[in-house]
């Protein structure tokens, strides 16, 4: 098992960079096997979800080459087997391999997948399109068996504008018989990015970043060249941490208009910020101002945000409210936030926060990826020394904390106990 250990209150001032978009990453690399040629995605971050679907494809017998930061998926040899749950299970977005090996092979044979236990997470509207596009599922306790004679266009309305469910879909129609529209799509940044990828593979998609999109299925899928774009909440993370501890803290390699929610929000609380075309600078403040949020789909507030924006929340003055719309299950990280000395109270799906409060460090739990990442906030600038365990589930997502965090001055390690 591996802890992190942080010895707070220190001040960060340098650089971070920012690696590619994991939620991009994760669909990307199933999303490359629709070719039966040679894929190359760089900017990938090194992160454990990455190394999971890489043991899916080995599982598949695809080849798979990684040198720093890029991927060459090579599928020619690929077989179409049953994906098991030991390796379905290692991350949510595994479940990109259905509408994948569906679109490709009109089968695909896999266990329903794992991730963050952040709420219920149905996959039926994944399972509603590929019924559309001419599927039949079968499920057996928790393994599915979704196959087709003929994938054809059909019109899709998705009840919820959901991620996983615009792209599976996509994944599924792109090589369909006929055209497909998607809509009330979801508009995330990490579609658009894949919808590019596909079309360079020789996909015909438009609309993508709407909430109408259109698929004309093709037959065929070429070898591409494809770059990730950089990931919005690892910088809305690091973003959040600046704006604890920053003196001053650079943001590098980012897209900021992915970001404008948050940053919106910080500017409302009163912090000094300066964007620029490809980077944050943001420093730490005092009297920053109590201010409210409420998750909601892109361009809102996004909801893997709202978790790190709570520690911030903490340190304001007055009385913040945060209100979670996506997820069922997203205050996890309250309780151990209350550990570390926070006034939080949570009624129904919003946290009042009342602020400011001095941190002090404790023994705290990752209870998911982003509540992983709220308490490495709260511990940057809690006083003393806070050990967190679970940190498996922060490693699934940030690349390098430890490195990135510690080239700008903060003290942090993990172990392995
Ligand atoms: C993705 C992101 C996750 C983020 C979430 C919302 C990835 C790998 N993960 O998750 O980090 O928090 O978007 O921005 O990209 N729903 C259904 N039925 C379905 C599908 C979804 O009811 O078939 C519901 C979910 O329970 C949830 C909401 O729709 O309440 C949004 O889920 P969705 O957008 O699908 O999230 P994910 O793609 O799983």
């Amino acid at each position: 098992m591996k802890i992190m250990e942080i010895e707070g209150g220190k001040e960060l001032s340098g650089t971070i960079r920012i690696s590619g978009a994991k939620n991009a990453t994760v669909a990307l690399i199933p999303a490359a096997i629709l070719t039966d040629e040679e894929a190359t995605i760089c900017n990938i971050p090194e992160i454990t979800d990455t190394d999971a679907l890489c043991d899916i494809l080995n599982e598949l017998n695809v080849n798979v080459k990684r040198a720093s930061e890029s991927i060459i998926i090579n599928p020619k040899n690929m077989q179409n087997i049953e994906i098991k749950e030991e390796f379905s299970k290692k991350l949510r977005a595994s479940y990109y391999f259905m509408g994948a090996l569906l679109g490709k092979y009109k089968k695909a044979v896999m266990y329903f997948p794992g991730g963050c236990s952040i709420g219920a997470r149905p996959i039926d509207l994944h399972l509603k399109g590929f019924e559309a596009l001419g599927a039949t599922v079968k499920s057996d306790k928790n393994k599915y068996i979704v196959e087709a004679k003929e994938l054809h266009g059909a019109n899709i309305y998705l009840d919820i504008a959901s991620v996983g469910a615009t792209i599976n879909i996509m994944l599924a129609a792109v090589k369909a018989k006929g055209k497909t529209i998607i809509d009330n799509a979801a508009k995330e940044p990490e579609i658009v990015n894949v919808a590019t990828f596909l079309n360079n593979m020789g996909a015909k998609i438009t609309g993508a970043g709407t909430s109408t999109i259109k698929i004309e299925g093709v037959d065929y899928l070429h070898q591409c060249f494809h770059e990730v774009i950089p990931d919005r909440i690892e910088a809305g993370t690091y973003i959040i941490i600046g704006a604890l501890c920053g003196n001053p803290l650079k943001i590098d390699n980012i897209i900021p208009e992915h970001l404008d929610s948050l940053l919106s929000k910080l500017e409302e609380m009163g912090v000094d910020l300066e964007i620029g075309q490809d980077y944050v600078l943001v420093s730490n403040q005092n009297n920053k101002k109590a201010t409210s949020i409420k998750t909601a789909v892109y361009p809102g507030f996004p909801t893997d945000l709202q978790q790190p924006f709570a520690v911030l929340q903490t340190q304001c003055n007055g009385k913040s409210k945060a209100t979670e719309t996506i997820w069922e299950n997203r205050f996890m990280h309250i309780p151990y936030l209350r550990d570390l000395g926070a006034d939080i109270v949570v009624k129904n799906q919003t946290a009042t926060i009342i602020g400011p409060t001095p941190l002090i460090g404790t023994s705290v739990v990752a209870t998911d990826l982003r509540a992983g990442a709220a308490m490495v906030a709260a511990a940057l600038i809690a006083t003393g020394k806070t050990t967190i365990t679970n940190v498996e589930h922060i490693l699934r997502g940030y690349e390098n904390i430890v490195e990135k965090l510690t080239n700008v001055g903060a003290k942090i390690s993990i172990k392995e106990i």
